[in-house]
């Protein structure tokens, strides 16, 4: 047996201990930080490299032996004759710990980690009582913005808005979990030219604009489209459009209300999409950065960063053949113009220290020239490893099963709502195939149906990385093998049920079992545990949601070899195994939560 049950008393002293300890990886960083300086005291700046590494090696790895040879060998009287030579004195000096149950030379100087598997179940043990918030990672700054969704007013909410409206609210709830402070920003586009189009074509739809009710209007899309074809066609209404363009600016009051009017329907329409999805947001629409426009700007050529060219007023980004323009030629401010504002106002009245942008890859040019220029200003360090900090969260199309842009039957464009009725009444007629009807409520049948469903579809855009295209496939993303969202929604279910039927008060066994890892499976299903706050730190710094649905698929995957190796309910470990079991629940959970997912306990 190797490992060695922990004791009641170290369990209950366990609250206070080991605060702010951190991620496993920088537990260890810290140790051998501490052995690197005495080892080889003239590189005092190296830092630590650890990783997890593959079972046959160990835990993990520390791998700064090479680095510091090539550094020290022409150095004369150096003390070392090789990198093994100086893991081994890495070795050597690391400060007695508990975490750490043996350390072995490998190769050409990696230092192999092999952690206490008491001093996992510990920790695992630890997580239970105290609560999962207890493995949150901890990032270096206080306050974030997560700029995601923001469709277009009176324009269509396409697919690619669904996707900035699932990555978005997960960057921001794993964001959350670690204790930033995150501001949802919808930044919708509820500003410029097309509104005078809009409205123009409205106003005439319309004898009776300000009585016309939401439902009488209905679709603006449609409107939208057409008066688009009409400012197109037609050169006396185009005229009007732009005339309405100015009245609007200029703040003529029917046109204001006009306007409201029309942002207002169109808020309608997004709220049940995000209703549905449960995700939260706050408008701040690119109207809102308006009045900051003229200042910004103003401090902008102040700076000397604004040039005139053709007309317009722009800033020349280097290694950019294009320059960013802030001030159209006919004196009318842009997408970017609304973008310095926005910027300008996150980091200085709101004060948040990351400003994160989602939306699709087509826009990435916009944004580094917008970060660049706002580098130049001062506003931002040009290192980019350094806080605050601007990042765009790029994402590809999302293509249909045709390889072309995805599109549902007979519309040209995908209508949300449509979309995720459909995931929802298929993920029904396969709990109604399977008899659920006859076993459970209709409340159940709908939430179970809604859970799956619409987790169907967040889990089939996150698990891939953000950056390629996905093809949109419901039977595929509805399957139940695999790495899909009902796969995993089962697994959980599970292990619910695997708690419930052993009878035993799960509450209670908390406080008085222990957990012990003495199977390898437990032992590998236990570091996997454990290994759940630094993936998340590590989503979180990259902005990558897809690394957290790998790790929560290998999470069940190691659940079940864990499961067919090891019995559970009448084994002479049940206790230990049963505390195992919920904190794999424990941190699906935190998974589905952080992914946007609602799980079930039933299946
Ligand atoms: N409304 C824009 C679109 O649909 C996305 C806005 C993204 N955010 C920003 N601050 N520019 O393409």
């Amino acid at each position: 047996r190797r490992s060695v049950p922990i004791s009641k008393t170290s369990i209950s002293t366990m609250t206070n201990d080991e605060e702010n300890a951190g991620t496993v990886k920088k537990q260890l960083s810290k140790l051998f930080e501490q052995s690197l300086r005495i080892t080889v005291p003239s590189e005092s700046d190296v830092e630590p490299l650890i990783a997890a590494c593959a079972p046959k090696f160990g835990d993990y790895q520390c791998n700064n032996a090479m680095g510091l040879w090539s550094r020290i060998k022409n150095k004369k009287d150096n003390g070392f004759k090789g990198p093994p030579t100086i893991g081994k004195v890495i070795m050597e000096n690391l400060p007695p710990t508990e975490m750490i149950e043996k350390c072995t030379l490998a190769g050409p100087g990696f230092v192999n980690i092999k952690l206490s598997t008491s001093w996992i179940a510990k920790n695992i043990q630890k997580m239970l009582i105290i609560g999962i918030e207890t493995w949150a990672p901890r990032l270096p700054i206080k306050r974030a913005v997560v700029d995601f969704s923001s469709p277009n007013i009176a324009k269509e909410m396409h697919v690619g808005h669904l996707r900035s409206t699932i990555i978005g609210d997960t960057l921001a709830r794993m964001l959350e979990f670690s204790n930033v402070d995150v501001l949802r920003r919808n930044h919708v586009g509820d500003w410029g030219t097309q509104f005078g189009m809009l409205i123009e074509f409205l106003f005439d739809k319309f004898p009776n604009w300000e009585h016309a009710s939401a439902q009488a209007i209905g679709d603006l899309q449609e409107f939208y489209k057409a008066s688009k074809k009409r400012f197109d066609e037609d050169p006396a209404f185009k005229g009007r459009a732009q005339q309405a363009v100015v009245r609007l600016q200029g703040g003529e009051t029917s046109y204001r209300r006009a306007w409201a009017q029309i942002c207002e329907i169109s808020r309608n329409e997004f709220n049940k999409v995000y209703q549905r999805l449960g995700v939260q947001l706050e408008e701040k629409g690119e109207s809102f950065y308006n009045p900051y426009i003229p200042g910004v700007i103003e401090q902008l050529s102040n700076q000397g960063l604004v040039e005139e060219s053709q007309g317009a007023r722009v800033i020349h980004i280097e290694g950019v053949n294009i320059p960013l323009i802030v001030v159209k030629s006919d004196g009318g401010y842009n997408y970017a113009s609304t973008d310095m504002a926005a910027l300008w106002y996150r980091l200085n009245e709101e004060k948040a220290e990351w400003i994160i942008y989602v939306t699709d890859v087509g826009q990435q040019q916009h944004f580094e020239m917008v970060f660049s220029a706002a580098k130049l200003a001062g506003w931002l360090p040009a290192n980019d490893n350094m806080y605050p900090k601007a990042s765009h969260v790029g994402f590809g199309l999302v293509l249909g099963e045709d390889g072309k842009r995805f599109r549902t039957r007979n519309t040209e464009v995908v209508r949300l709502v449509d979309l995720l009725d459909e995931a929802k009444n298929r993920s029904k007629s396969v709990l109604i195939e399977r008899g659920k009807a006859a076993e459970w409520t209709e409340q159940e049948l709908e939430h179970t149906a809604e859970a799956v469903g619409y987790g169907a579809v967040k889990y089939a855009d996150l698990k891939n990385n953000r950056l390629t295209n996905y093809t949109f496939n419901f039977d595929q993303m509805l399957n139940d093998k695999g790495n899909t969202a009902v796969y995993l929604l089962y697994a959980h279910a599970r292990i619910c049920s695997i708690i419930r039927k052993s009878g035993k008060d799960i509450d209670e066994l908390k406080k008085t079992g222990v957990l012990t890892l003495d199977h390898d499976d437990e032992r590998g299903l236990g570091l996997h545990l454990l290994q759940f706050s630094e993936v998340v730190e590590e989503a979180c710094t990259n902005l990558l949601p897809n690394v957290l649905c790998e790790y929560l698929y290998n999470l069940s995957e190691n659940f079940t070899k864990f499961y067919s190796n090891c019995q559970v309910v009448g084994s002479a470990e049940e206790t230990s195994r049963l505390l195992l079991c919920e904190a794999t629940a424990v941190v699906m959970r935190k998974c589905f939560h952080l992914l946007g997912i609602t799980p079930v306990y039933k299946i």
